[in-house]
């Protein structure tokens, strides 16, 4: 069979540049050579796409300073015209061939990436994508919506209310008021739409609430806000089938985090010591049937295609969801890689399989 040229593209927009690029590295140093030829496509902070390495070691995360892609004056051009042929820009503002693409891995965290914006891009250009959709990554990423989706198709989630920007700054008192019905702290106030916990805030007093919606408004322009769960963290990963049946549902994960609050940034990718995945979670085999049957549920609920992680409480009411991740992390080391090792689908396999359910994406 002839080779297929895949066009990486990573880091981007959003907070999670570096986690990408990171991913990018899994990818370059797995990716099956044989039957596929490699195109990094950078992403810059500012939303340049730019020619980049196909290095594992540049992209890997590592003590020194966090992968950043660079602008170093040529750029990328795809093209629109769905002939799916990628173009450089040289300084010199010369126009060349530089692939021809059969499809894209687009793996990309957070807004401008995970969150449709992409998908919309790449259905615009005719281009063959891996993952999720334009609806299911809209849906996904924001907080508020998810969750509307999930409660109709019947799958639980944490009691919240929603503050928008305008509200807050009009009648915060009435936002207190809904506020209230969640019963009182812990709280934990997050912005609607982003993601690594960025601007995520544990609430254990009110006189601390205001700063928290404060700080979840800097990254959006609304908050969630929902009861504090006591409870175990499991996650589950979601992988479509080949032959277009029902999704696959691997086994558990279990995050364990010691020393801190929560799962912040920090424990997620610089305190390994405060963080412990269990991998497979220790479950009974009717809790694992019914996270595996939620996980499932969550996933079409939003018209999922591909992959997702899907992330629940294990409390004494049972499993609440707490999100969806459309593009969850996926260094060889990231939870939604582990989960498919542990129920027997390698990373480089999974790699492959996510890249034929691209090319043949029926969403
Ligand atoms: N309602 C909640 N109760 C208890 N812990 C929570 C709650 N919501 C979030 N957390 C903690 O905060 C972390 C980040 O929240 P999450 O909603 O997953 O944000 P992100 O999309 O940034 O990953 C979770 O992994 C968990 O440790
Ligand atoms: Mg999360």
């Amino acid at each position: 069979m002839a080779k297929l040229t895949v066009a990486v593209m990573f880091g981007g927009r959003s907070s999670e540049h570096s986690i990408s690029c990171a991913t990018a590295a899994g990818v370059f140093g797995s990716i099956d050579r044989n039957k596929y030829n490699v195109i990094p496509v950078g992403i810059t902070r500012d939303g340049v796409f730019v020619p980049a390495l196909d290095s594992v070691d540049h992209w890997a995360l590592s003590d020194g300073p966090l992968p950043v892609v660079e602008f170093e004056g040529s750029r990328l051009d795809f093209a629109m015209d769905g002939s799916r042929q990628l173009f450089v820009i040289d300084a010199a503002g010369s126009r060349t061939l530089h692939a021809n693409i059969d499809v894209v891995f687009p793996v990309l965290h957070g807004p401008f990436g995970e969150d449709g914006t992409m998908q919309g891009f790449l259905e615009l250009a005719g281009l063959p994508y891996v993952g999720n959709g334009v609806f299911a990554s809209a849906a996904g990423m924001d907080k508020e919506f998810s969750k509307a989706l999930f409660l109709q198709a019947g799958v639980p989630a944490t009691p919240h209310v929603v503050i928008r920007q305008h509200d807050w700054l009009a009648d915060p008192e009435s936002a207190l008021e809904a506020v209230r019905g969640l019963g009182g702290v812990p709280l934990f106030v997050k912005p609607a739409r982003a993601g690594s916990s960025v601007g995520v805030s544990k609430v254990k007093r009110m006189s601390e609430f205001a700063a928290a919606v404060a700080l979840g408004l800097e990254h959006d322009t609304k908050v969630v806000v929902e009861r504090g769960l006591v409870g175990r963290e499991v996650e589950c990963a979601v992988l479509s089938s080949l032959d277009g049946g029902p999704a696959r549902v691997s086994v558990a994960g279990e995050i364990v985090v010691t020393g801190r609050e929560f799962y912040d940034f920090e424990a997620k990718y610089r305190d390994e010591a405060a963080v412990d995945l269990i991998i497979p979670a220790v479950l009974s085999a009717e809790e694992l049937a019914e996270m595996q049957r939620l996980a499932r549920k969550a996933f079409e609920a939003l018209g999922g295609f591909g992959l997702a992680r899907v992330d629940f409480f294990l409390t004494a009411d049972g499993f609440l969801i707490n999100e969806i991740n459309t593009m969850p992390g996926f260094t060889r080391l990231s939870m939604y890689p582990s989960l498919w090792g542990a129920t027997g689908i390698e990373y480089a396999d999974l790699i492959d399989q996510l890249i034929q359910l691209g090319l043949t994406a029926k969403r």
